[in-house]
């Protein structure tokens, strides 16, 4: 018998019940605080997974009470939300994706993984790969926004950085992908709302990240809170045991998410825990995490018949397999052991932190060369993010602490000549007395750098917003800083597109910095200085208004294309169609062309893969790096297809002058998409090739090429 098979052979009911129970933690100056247990309920096997306790002294305190002192001496499983880092703060998800660079999420991730394994954790609750194309929805800024296609590529980069080859070896953790699924769409982008889309929606678009996570090997799943059509995710049967157990053959762990079992009851889908416990347990949901229904409902479930102990058993026997694949069983203290060092390679983390703040920071817009500055203009740092020193790392912070962050009123004197410094107004507040001092500090400078957006907390976790502006009184700082005439750099800090015309209109330049983690002021000098060129891109549709919400790129065709001298077609009568900045958008110091678009073969068959490639040449007069994006559009199928799917992204950098060549590969199967009946399906015909620097049709190169089947 396997181990795992010998120990359920042992296992009383009580102490399997405990392997499926995650319980919230903490530590205090008496001990380890369990949700409401005492130490005495991971004796009795009660608790076999803790979230929420970092530090391997700690851990390693409340595993020896699981391994030494508990019957079967199984050891905890400790999980935590390292979600941008875990020490070290990068910049937030939706910022990473801005970075379009796969070698660089796997790098922070692994960074983040090694941190939290030297901490005793072995598990994280990341990536979150919900496809989120409303600005409205806080958890945005978790995601790599509003693309299917990216948010897979993201989630299988982000899997390999946390797991590595190996679940057992130093500083791997095993990762979990959530939420499962569609969390991103919820009804008027309103946090834990319903979620009610299209079969076809869900398989094209909010599936595809899940099956990429599976397939790249992610060893925990969490269902999201919502439910969809109807149906709430921690107890869809169809969803998580048709298609992620049963389609896909995941084997791995899936986790509820905070509370939601006991939430069955609000969804109105069950009348007390015991059928809720059941519910999600037969949907597949291994560990009910903090509601606590399992562990106490769960035997009046399997009396009353609504489960049975092989149902139980299974779910037990997951649990098992993650942590002996974790390597707790044999190395249960070893967490911790390994010094940060040796593991991470002699990479200095706040090195790489710093890299991925400079690459991640977006130029919306750059009039007249405003940026870079120069060192000997006078400047004056205003606005009330210059140093706001909590929120540099936005949501999540993880392990992370504040004063870790430097800000740009610590760091921008030393790369720049500042003059004058005013914070102008709160983030949040309606006092507008600073702003007179402000506008006198503006006088005196050259040059306004004006730091402005949301607090962290107002992006992430039940932080909808129905007006996603500049809140408290800071366009009115921003509109008196503007009065003066003067130049005006704008450092714009949130976790979400905002949406301000009025300042993209009036502003000099705008700086994209969304919440760029520990090292945001020395990646943000480097920039405005430039040290170096911007190179972030936008993993999401910049609206103009909040109305234009959800707002992608991936827009189906409609039978009445805009056409401003026809009243019926499709458009807004007062707000344009198109967004403020399309997806992938930024701007660099350099200014490139892009010609000569070519393929491989333009007529080819299903197993074939062709190449995409065009020539870049920098005409501008700084060094820079160029991304290009790779679209298709099926012309004519069975089904109206989107007028752009990406595809591919590459990326170049070059000199002033000098010239490169972008080669982007397309295999066939990438042109397949969800048929009639929802399979995958290949059509033969037509398809046309873009490639371009951003989702704004009318600037792609364009060809076609024609599948033969
Ligand atoms: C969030 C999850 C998170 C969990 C544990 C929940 O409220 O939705 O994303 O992993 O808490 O902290």
């Amino acid at each position: 018998m396997s181990r795992i098979e010998t120990l359920l052979s042992k296992m009383t009911l009580r102490e399997k019940l405990g392997q499926l129970n995650m319980v919230a933690s903490g530590y205090a100056v008496t001990g380890p605080l369990l949700g409401g247990d005492s130490p005495d309920a991971i004796r009795s096997g009660d608790i076999g997974n803790l979230l929420n306790m970092v530090g391997v002294d700690h851990v390693n305190e409340v595993q020896r009470i699981a391994v030494e002192e508990s019957r079967l001496g199984i050891p905890l499983l400790l999980g935590f939300d390292v979600i941008h880092g875990h020490k070290t703060a990068f910049p937030v998800p939706l910022a990473e994706a801005a970075m379009f660079d796969r070698a660089a999420w796997a790098r922070t991730a692994r960074i983040a993984a090694v941190e939290a394994w030297n901490d005793g954790l072995a598990l994280t609750f990341a990536p979150m790969i919900d496809v989120s194309r409303d600005l409205r929805w806080g958890r945005i800024v978790e995601s790599a926004g509003e693309d299917s296609w990216l948010n897979a590529e993201m989630a299988i980069a982000k899997v390999k950085g946390f797991q590595g080859s190996d679940l057992s070896a130093i500083g791997s953790i095993a990762a979990t992908a959530k939420h499962f699924c569609a969390y991103g769409a919820p009804v008027a982008g309103r946090e834990y709302a319903s979620v009610d889309i299209s079969d076809r929606a869900l398989h094209e678009i909010y599936l595809p990240p899940f099956e990429a996570a599976v397939k790249a090997g992610v060893a925990a799943i969490m269902p999201a809170f919502n439910s969809l059509a109807g149906m709430p995710m921690t107890a869809h049967e169809p969803l998580l045991k048709g298609w992620l157990r049963d389609k896909l053959g995941f084997d791995g762990v899936i986790i509820s998410d905070y509370n939601a079992v006991a939430e069955l009851l609000n969804h109105g889908v069950a009348g007390d825990l015991a059928e809720a416990a059941a519910l999600s347990l037969r949907a597949g949901v291994d560990i009910d995490m903090v509601s606590n229904a399992y562990r106490k409902h769960l035997p009046e479930a399997l009396s009353r018949g609504l489960i049975t102990m092989a149902e139980i058993d299974a779910c037990v026997g997951r649990v098992l397999a993650l942590k002996e694949r974790l390597g707790l069983f044999d190395q249960p203290y070893r967490r911790g052991t390994a010094p940060l060092a040796a593991m991470a390679g002699k990479i200095d983390h706040h090195e790489v932190a710093r890299d991925a703040a400079r690459k991640s920071c977006v130029l919306l817009t750059n009039y007249n060369e405003a940026l870079p500055l120069t060192r000997t203009e006078r400047i004056a740092l205003i606005g009330p993010l210059a140093d706001a020193q909590a929120d540099m790392r936005g949501p999540w912070g993880g392990a992370s602490v504040a004063e870790d962050s430097i800000t740009l009123r610590t760091s921008l004197g030393k790369v720049a000549t500042v003059v004058a410094q005013a914070e102008g107004v709160k983030i949040s507040s309606d006092d507008m007395s600073g702003i007179a001092t402000a506008v006198e500090a503006a006088r005196i400078a050259d040059t306004v750098v004006l730091c402005l957006g949301e607090t962290a907390p107002m992006s992430g976790e039940a932080a909808s917003r129905a007006h996603p502006e500049l809140p408290g009184k800071q366009r009115e700082l921003a509109e008196a800083i503007l009065a003066l005439g003067k130049k005006v750099v704008v450092v714009l800090f949130a976790g979400r597109p905002l949406t301000l015309p009025w300042l993209f209109h009036k502003a000099s330049a705008v700086l994209m910095a969304w919440w760029p983690g520990e090292q945001a002021g020395p990646a943000i000098g480097d920039l405005l200085m430039g040290e170096e060129s911007p190179s972030g891109r936008l993993p999401v549709s910049w609206p103009d208004a909040v109305g234009q919400a959800p707002l992608y790129y991936e827009q189906y065709p409609t039978g009445r294309p805009f056409n401003p001298n026809d009243h019926y077609t499709s458009k807004y009568i007062d707000a344009p169609n198109a967004p403020a900045f399309p997806f992938g958008h930024g701007l660099t110091y350099g200014a490139f062309s892009l010609s000569g678009l070519k393929v491989s073969k333009t007529v080819f068959g299903p197993n074939d893969t062709i190449e995409v490639s065009a020539t870049v040449v920098n005409t501008g007069k700084r060094a820079a790096q160029e991304t290009v994006f790779l679209f298709t559009h099926d012309l004519v199928a069975s089904l109206s297809r989107p007028l752009l799917e990406l595809r591919g992204f590459a990326k170049i950098s070059l000199d002033p002058g000098q010239s490169g060549t972008v080669t982007i590969a397309l295999a066939a199967r990438d042109l397949a998409f969800p048929g009639r009946d929802l399979q995958p399906v290949l059509e033969a015909g037509d398809f046309e090739i873009k490639l371009g620097s951003s989702a704004r049709r009318s600037q792609l190169l364009n060809t076609r090429v024609t599948l033969k089947l």
